[in-house]
């Protein structure tokens, strides 16, 4: 059923999902790159990749799968998704920061200043690096979870959800640009 893999990719993609959100709100302070420059000329990854805004954001997105999986028990009927292993909450949660850190270095790369789009790139880095990560450390789970229909419902999902929240951030100012 439709609804059910639908229900499966959010749940499952949660602790992904929150991570940069609550960067944007935690971030700030000291840059991963202190401030260097490659060769090009370029930052290393720039301003807006921080210590603090992967630490809290990765730390949020784990503490939000345990509380999934408190939840579990009285959804577990709706959504048919196994409780998280540890190794996936922090794969999940930490390679959604690790993706979204290496779009800013291919967008530095590629001369992209800080906030620039990169369409597709933007929408779904977070969802690759995420995915692949569990798939390595909580492969068990993430076979069992990630059947093929979810991964589609995920990736079609994803940039909608996506554009939506980074919408919305930037109409309450939280956000300078609208992505
Ligand atoms: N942020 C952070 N640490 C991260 C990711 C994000 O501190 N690892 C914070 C920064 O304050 C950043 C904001 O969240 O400015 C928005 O994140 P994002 O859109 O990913 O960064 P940009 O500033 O747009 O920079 P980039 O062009 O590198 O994506
Ligand atoms: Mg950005």
């Amino acid at each position: 059923m439709v609804v059910e893999t639908v229900a499966v990719a959010i749940w499952a993609m949660l602790p992904a999902y929150i991570p940069n959100n609550v960067a944007v709100l935690a971030g700030g302070g000291r840059p991963i790159d202190g401030g260097r420059t490659l060769d090009d000329d370029n930052r290393a990854l720039g301003d807006g990749k921080t210590w603090r805004g992967t630490a809290v954001g990765t730390a949020a997105g784990v503490a939000l799968a345990l509380l999934l999986n408190r939840v579990h028990p009285f959804v577990s009927g709706v959504v048919a998704a196994e409780p998280f292993p540890i190794a996936a909450a922090v794969s999940l949660s930490f390679g959604a920061m690790l993706g979204d850190i290496l779009a800013s270095f291919i967008k530095r790369r590629t001369g992209r200043r800080r906030g620039a789009v990169l369409p597709g790139v933007d929408q779904l880095d977070f969802v690759v690096v995420s995915l692949l990560l569990t798939a390595v450390v909580a492969t068990g789970w993430f076979l069992d979870t990630f059947t093929l229909p979810v991964v589609v419902a995920v990736v079609v999902l994803t940039p909608l959800l996506h554009v939506g929240t980074n919408a919305l951030a930037y109409a309450v100012g939280l956000k300078d640009e609208p992505w």
